[in-house]
């Protein structure tokens, strides 16, 4: 095998890969896998300047290489995709992944909290933003919708570290001025300040996207969120994420606090909080309106199944959030640090065994497509991310089929396909990974 002389910033030259490459031309939970799921058992992905210039079967494409074109053959035990996208996910939980035993409310105070008031120092914000980054990548992960803490340099340091690796990265400062810790709150003026002033220097800079992130409602005052909402409205290309709706203690708490809103959702919506572009993390126990006026302003629900059972929430029901009378953009977050795994195979495993709560199998091909291009939709991003086609940014995963003993025994018995592809969601986790390609450069490989 040859491999590329390429590290970021230097590479010159296109650069191919080969080997059995999976991607999705639209959403087969409304089209159907047969119209939108391309298998190529041997592809060619060829790629130039950070983008994808040819995909299709190697025997048609390596015909019409340009010369100079450095060749990479992952053989046949591996998988070509688009890197993973995660929608949800939290870079100062990193250090407090695993804390025993308490529910959401009661785990935001515990652990959550104490782990985020560390942050006012930047070079421990840094060091931990690192860790992340390396993560994401050890798990294919080559672009992520992330929460920092309420300090704005904690935004700062995860946009550096970032912007090094050529990434496509959303983040956001937490707004938070009530019910959190000395030290942890911003007010309704300074969290508008701060966020726009962070706008300026990030939003729309290389690859990176600024998310506007309010909390929760739960730590948010009214004045805040209709601050929020108005800078959502000055920057209306912004991302905006929040939580809703997550546990049953939760959307009574809120019920409480806010008793002239309808719902949950309305809290969001009255301050102008809802709309295309807006991801809401979990939406396990929105009602019917709810759910219809997502789908209405066209907001996405970030699916995090390994948070959900970790922390005791629920079973997110993704068929009712598609149901064809009104479907929402679903996407997929691993919610780090209640969601367990940096893997999203094991996220894969855990959106399995949600749906299986609710009375419905997930298949492997839409499993798939939920954490590449739709993962981006539910981002706005699938015109650039999340699909392997010309012209797509060049990020790229290469899964090895058969990273462990068990899955390679488990491998030989497979019949078909999916059976393969449900096999790696099932039993794989960052073994799997055996590269990750971002923007067309090699950007993590796994020790053989
Ligand atoms: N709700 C408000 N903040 C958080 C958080 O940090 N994690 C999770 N899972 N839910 C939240
Ligand atoms: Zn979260």
């Amino acid at each position: 095998m040859t491999m590329p002389a390429s590290t970021h910033g230097q590479q010159s030259r296109p650069l191919a890969l080969r080997g059995p490459v999976l991607t999705f031309t639209g959403d087969p939970f409304r089209d159907g896998l047969e119209r939108t799921m391309v298998h190529e058992p041997d592809g060619m992905v060829v790629m130039a300047d950070g983008r994808i210039t040819r995909f299709g079967p190697a025997g048609q494409v390596a015909a019409e290489l340009p010369a100079g074109t450095d060749i990479v053959d992952y053989g046949k035990d591996s998988l070509i995709s688009a890197g993973f996208v995660d929608c949800h996910v939290h870079f100062p939980q990193t250090p407090m992944i695993a804390a025993y035993g308490a529910q959401l409310l009661e785990w935001l105070e515990t652990y959550t909290f104490p782990t985020e008031l560390k942050f006012a120092d930047r070079g421990y914000a840094r060091s931990v933003a690192r860790v992340f980054l390396r993560e994401c990548l050890r798990n294919g992960v080559t672009t992520s919708c992330v929460y920092c803490t309420v300090h704005p340099h904690s935004v700062d340091v995860l946009f550096e570290e970032a912007e090094a690796l050529g990434l496509r990265l959303a983040a956001g400062k937490v707004l938070m001025d009530c019910n959190a810790p000395d030290g942890l709150r911003d007010t309704a003026q300074s969290g508008y300040d701060d966020s726009a002033a962070l706008i300026a220097r990030w939003h729309g800079r290389g690859r990176l996207l600024y998310a506007i992130t309010p909390r929760f409602a739960g730590t948010s005052s009214p004045e805040q969120l209709a601050a929020a909402g108005a800078l959502w409205r000055a920057h209306g290309d912004c991302l905006m994420q929040t939580h809703i709706a997550e546990t049953r203690a939760e959307v009574a708490w809120i019920r409480e606090q806010f008793p002239d809103r309808r719902h949950y959702l309305d809290v969001y919506d009255h301050h102008g909080l809802c709309g295309r572009r807006a991801v809401f993390g979990h939406g396990i126990w929105l009602e019917d309106d709810e759910l219809q006026r997502l789908h209405g302003s066209g907001a996405a629900i970030a699916h995090c199944p390994t948070s959900n059972f970790f922390l005791g929430s629920g079973a997110f029901d993704l068929t009712r959030a598609l149901d064809p009378a009104r479907p929402i953009r679903v996407g997929l977050g691993t919610d780090i640090g209640a969601g367990t795994s940096f893997s999203i195979l094991a996220t894969l495993g855990a959106a399995y065994k949600a749906a299986q709560l609710n009375g419905h199998a997930l298949s492997a091909g839409h499993a798939y497509y939920l954490s590449t291009r739709g993962s981006a939709r539910a981002l706005y991003l699938e015109d650039r991310i999340g699909s392997i086609a010309p012209g797509m940014e060049a990020d790229l995963v290469v899964l090895d089929m058969r990273s462990t003993p068990l899955i390679d025994f488990r491998m030989n018995q497979a019949r078909d396909f999916a059976e393969q592809l449900f096999v790696q969601m099932t039993l794989g986790d960052d073994r799997a990974v055996r590269a990750t390609y971002v923007a067309g450069r090699l950007a993590h490989q796994r020790a053989s």
